[in-house]
């Protein structure tokens, strides 16, 4: 059995900015459960984490760090959570911060704490066989691991959740962060840039993204940030394995958020609209199909799609919520629709989980019409709350929403392909009328109620692709 380190910045239930964190807050339990592989994640102390995590963790060991001429030093602490065996790198300096990201010194910081996983190898109760790293924060620990060589057989992969964050630092700083001969800066760098991102992709033995459609899209320069030419250099060593959803987090029938739990009941879930409108004091109406978005307010997520058209689908007789917070432009727009048509529309400009939950398991149809979307977990989730996704077909939204098709009665959502407004709206009025058409609102919703994504398959593909980089797979035995 292989020993595999995952390398974060985020986990939950610990830490979480975006979908990162579930990903790496599900993926190794799942590894563990269903492959009975023996995972372990390291994660930076940030001062953000609740102080009853902190209460529970074990202090384990002071470990000196060189960041170019900085002589710093980690404490590592470990935390045993639900039978995985968590460590964290704390460092007042870097990590007792408010917030996680968005400092001036952001490289600095995640250079530090990549020094700090792999000058913490030695410490560990395990000895790794393989480095699986995360996003551009990660990236240079799978660089580290390849030139320092702390462990002789240790494997990597780099896993890219997001290609539009790169970590990127003036090349100037390469002599005062890195102790390192200058042939080394050549993996690391990209565009006159030191660039993290580009060092894992580099580095790594095996490169992974989060789901097959993205990683057929980085190929192309749009999607890929600047980055193709390295990535296709990578092309043999590459693929998309597709992110699941925690079953058990996100359950109707569980959720203690929600006002009626619910299985596969239809009636029980428009019990909770019904409840939803009361709460957001729009008008109480069971048949008035409700429309939700619960998405961070940024360009990606294809707000600017909805902006265009919102007014003129208001014209029906439609409900739209939408809960997140973001760039100004957005929660602008969303608090002036909200006020002008405060009959049909909420804006929640906040973040609030027992919300997001209403909102799943009380809308009709969950709108994600992302410009590109690595995997994405919300349409899984609104799957999972038995909502009827709209996306557009991107990266993983693609490989989890098929169109509902009314001759052959096939599909769990609907979906568009052109980054469009128009496109956006034709659709949503097409799925006005499947949502009034009875005999395929049921097929439709009996298809929903069949749809599976949980994290088996993944953990099988990941299991599978650590046994190919270790030279487990096609080695006979006698
Ligand atoms: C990033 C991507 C998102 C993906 C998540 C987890 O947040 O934007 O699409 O689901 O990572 O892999």
């Amino acid at each position: 059995m292989e020993n595999v380190l995952y390398v974060a910045s985020e986990c939950t239930p610990f830490i979480k900015t975006g979908g990162l964190a579930d990903v790496i807050g599900s993926l190794p339990s799942a590894l563990s459960t269903n492959e009975k592989m023996n995972v372990r994640v390291i994660l930076p102390l940030y001062d953000e984490i609740a102080e009853e995590w902190k209460n529970e963790m074990k202090f384990k060991a002071i470990i000196p760090v060189e960041v170019g001429w900085r002589n710093q030093t980690a404490e590592l602490y470990t935390l045993d959570h639900e039978g995985i065996m968590y460590y964290f790198i704390a460092n007042s300096f870097y990590f007792t911060r408010k917030g996680v990201y968005g400092y001036y010194d952001d490289g600095e910081r995640f250079v530090f704490f990549s020094k700090a996983v792999i000058t913490s190898l030695e410490y560990l109760d395990i000895v790794p066989d393989i480095l699986h790293a995360h996003d551009w924060q990660a990236g240079l620990t799978v660089a580290f691991a390849k030139i320092y060589q702390p462990i002789k057989h240790l494997k990597t992969i780099f896993t890219i959740h997001n290609m539009k964050y790169q970590g990127v630092i003036p090349n100037e700083m390469y002599d005062d962060l890195f102790s390192l001969p200058p042939e080394h800066l050549s993996g690391m760098e990209w565009d006159g840039m030191i660039n993290c991102l580009k060092a894992g992709i580099f580095h790594a033995d095996k490169v992974t993204t989060v789901s097959p459609t993205y990683a057929e899209e980085l190929k192309d320069p749009y999607f890929s940030e600047g980055l193709h030419p390295v990535l296709q250099d990578r092309q043999v060593d590459f693929i998309g394995i597709l992110n699941g959803v925690d079953t058990d987090e996100y359950h109707p029938l569980k959720d203690p958020h929600v006002d009626v739990n619910y299985r596969y009941s239809r009636s029980k879930k428009q019990e909770n609209k019904v409840e939803l409108q009361k709460q957001l004091g729009i008008p109480i109406n069971e048949s008035t199909p409700l429309y939700v978005m619960v998405t961070r307010l940024v360009e990606q997520k294809g707000l600017h799609l909805v902006q265009h058209i919102l007014e003129e689908f208001l014209q029906d007789d439609v409900q739209f919520v939408i809960l997140g917070t973001g760039e100004a432009e957005f929660e602008d727009y969303f608090s002036y629709i909200a006020h002008r048509y405060s009959e049909k529309v909420v804006a929640k400009l906040t973040f609030n989980e027992a919300l997001s939950r209403k909102l799943y398991a009380s809308g009709d149809f969950f709108i994600m019409p992302s410009k590109f979307e690595p995997c994405g977990l919300s349409q899984l989730i609104a799957l999972q709350y038995k909502t009827v996704p709209i996306v557009r077909e991107t990266g993983g939204l693609k490989d989890t929403v098929i169109p509902y098709n009314e001759n052959t009665g096939e599909g769990n959502g609907f979906s568009f392909t052109n980054y469009n407004a128009h496109d956006l709206l034709a659709v949503l009025k097409y799925t006005l009328a499947i949502y009034h058409d009875e005999q395929h609102w049921k097929k439709l919703a009996k298809n929903v109620n069949k749809v599976k994504y949980d994290w088996r398959q993944s953990a099988k593909e990941y299991k599978h692709l650590y046994e190919t980089v270790c030279g487990i797979k096609g080695v006979t035995q006698n």
